[in-house]
């Protein structure tokens, strides 16, 4: 038995997907941190949330965190007797910054360092169970390896390009969430030939302007393949991407939404009410253990 005592502490990233036009594929992690502490124990399981989600989330082994430390434990071939959980949120819910993809990973890297596993679950095998976990990898990629990531899935093994980048961002934060079930299900099954070539050529631009180019964002946050039909479920976002545009700052949905994000920073937008504005750099760890 290999179960390691006393704490361990994860850090996981928020993270934002698409970025416009590099739907399911883009992701970004940012300075903003949901934190996980947890202790292998004889029996039992304890879980306390604070922050995001305390009140709210399940606290039996349904919760995201214990449910994908499970499924870890299972690829490791070894689990603890009991656990004693406390998650520090900080990350939104249901707002397209990455939420499920924070608690997936933290919940995997955290059974990993419980189980003294690296040798047993590696990097690559991580983010695989992370991506089968959460359905596609786009957030889970950057929440693992930080940065700038190009994710896709070949057949069903999910594959991470990364890449080191700094960009000022700017997040608004809508008060009230859209779950990304009801956003996916917004999208059609099939989209017209031109738009997948308008996409396909701003998601390349994209990668050239956060990277060297970054006079070409505007251009290269243009998206045809899913913001505008998702717009009738947060139309408050929408109208502010596209002012915001109008004023030349590169703005788009994070993720399914409904945030706002902007590679920009001292913006002046007039919120809506309830709403709430961070100002964020890129996150280049990704997750952390701090044992
Ligand atoms: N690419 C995903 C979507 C991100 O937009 O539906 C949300 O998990």
């Amino acid at each position: 038995m290999t179960i390691r005592s006393g704490p361990v502490t994860v850090r996981v990233p928020a993270t934002s997907a698409n970025l416009g036009p590099g739907f399911d594929a883009l992701g970004l992690a940012l300075d903003l941190y949901d934190e996980l502490t947890v202790e292998a124990t004889e029996s039992g399981l304890h879980i306390d949330v604070i922050g995001e989600g305390a009140g709210e989330v399940p606290l039996d082994d349904s919760h995201l965190v214990v449910r994908s430390m499970n499924l870890a434990f299972d690829l490791l071939g070894e689990r603890p007797g009991g656990l004693w959980l406390t998650c520090r949120n900080v990350i939104p819910h249901g707002r397209g910054l990455g939420s499920s993809a924070a608690a997936i990973v933290s919940g995997i890297v955290a059974a990993r360092a419980l189980a003294r596993g690296e040798d047993r679950l590696d990097d690559a095998a991580l983010f695989q169970l992370a991506t089968d976990i959460e359905g596609h990898p786009d957030n889970v990629a950057p929440a693992l390896f930080g940065g700038l990531t190009i994710s896709w899935v070949d057949g069903a093994a999910a594959a991470v390009q990364r890449l080191d980048v700094q960009v000022p961002v700017t997040v608004f934060v809508p008060p009230t969430p859209v779950s990304t079930q009801e956003a996916r299900g917004l999208l059609p099954d099939s989209v017209p030939h031109g738009d997948a070539v308008f996409n396909a050529g701003r998601a390349a631009l994209l990668v050239a302007a956060l990277t060297q180019a970054p006079e070409r964002l505007i251009s290269a946050t243009e998206d045809r393949l899913h913001q505008g039909y998702r717009s009738t479920a947060m139309p408050e976002s929408y109208r502010l991407v596209r002012a915001l545009r109008v004023d030349g700052v590169p703005a788009v949905i994070s993720g399914a939404g409904p945030t706002v994000l902007a590679f920009a920073r001292g913006i002046d937008a007039a919120l809506p009410d309830g709403w709430a504005l961070h100002h964020l750099d890129v996150d280049a760890r990704g997750a952390t253990v701090h044992p």
